[in-house]
């Protein structure tokens, strides 16, 4: 019995983490969206393709990596700090236009 319920206290646990884990990036994403959008006429921009940093990259290895130029890179990432980037920092590689 005892075994049981625990199977059953992991599974639960299990379930709490990965609930969490969604609603963690998806928060990243909208805050994401809303950054990228700040005080700008860019209604239907919103980012198409993600990209997690890893250890030692730089955003000019993102550009050559990704075939982006400055400018787009730039575009789509409109206020992020590349002397600062963190592992697990989300990059936009794309955008898509919502209307
Ligand atoms: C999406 O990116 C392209 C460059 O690849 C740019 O010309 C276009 O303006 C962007 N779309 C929006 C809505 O910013």
């Amino acid at each position: 019995m005892a075994i049981v319920s625990s199977k059953i206290t992991m599974a639960f646990n299990l379930f709490l983490v990965l609930s969490l884990v969604f609603t963690v990036s998806t928060a990243q994403r909208k805050l994401m969206n809303v950054d990228m959008n700040d005080g700008v006429p860019q209604v239907g921009m919103q980012c198409k393709s993600l990209y997690s940093v890893q250890d030692g990259d730089t955003c000019y290895d993102l550009v050559q990596t990704f075939h982006l130029t400055t400018s787009t890179f730039e575009l789509f990432n409109q206020n992020l700090d590349c002397d600062n980037l963190f592992i697990g920092q989300w990059i936009c590689l794309n955008n898509v236009t919502i209307y």
